[in-house]
């Protein structure tokens, strides 16, 4: 096993029904270590870049529209297999078919709003990554 980042949003149904204590808690509960979070209001066209890979599904213009709707939490989450652990802890994209204790079974009341994401590769994980996070190395490197 090897130590991987991966990418979570908290996404705006948990920010604003105040889920993200009970889910971050969760992490800590299940040994991932946040190595970095901040809080954000995307806009459309940011999400929509964001998940451009499903930028032609039907659900496009409804998942951009609810993740630029509220505040999310964006974070790098760190652990051994921490790609699909933190996918397992997600539970299923569709809540009705999330298994009892994730988050998803816990929190999410529909496929669309449904409290969290995790990148689903490494790979998608690398690209997640550094699409939120570049912004803040620019900030680090300007302050060395
Ligand atoms: P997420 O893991 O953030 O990735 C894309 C999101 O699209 C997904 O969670 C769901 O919230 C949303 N979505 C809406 N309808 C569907 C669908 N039929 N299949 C997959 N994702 C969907």
């Amino acid at each position: 096993m090897t130590i991987e980042q991966t990418l979570a949003i908290i996404k705006p149904d948990a920010v604003k029904n105040k889920n993200m204590g009970s889910i971050l808690s969760k992490i800590e509960k299940n040994d991932f270590t946040i190595i970095q979070a901040f809080m954000i209001q995307l806009t459309k066209e940011e999400a929509g870049d964001f998940y451009h890979a499903h930028k032609d599904k039907p659900f496009f213009d409804d998942l951009t529209n609810f993740m630029s709707s509220g505040q999310v939490m964006i974070m790098i989450l760190e652990k051994e297999n921490a790609v699909v652990e933190w996918r397992n802890l997600m539970g299923a994209t569709d809540p009705a078919k999330a298994e009892a204790g994730t988050i998803r079974a816990d929190f999410a009341k529909s496929i669309d709003e449904n409290s969290v994401h995790g990148s689903d590769s490494i790979d998608s994980a690398v690209e997640e990554i550094t699409f939120f996070f570049e912004i803040n190395d620019d900030i680090e490197e300007l302050e060395s």
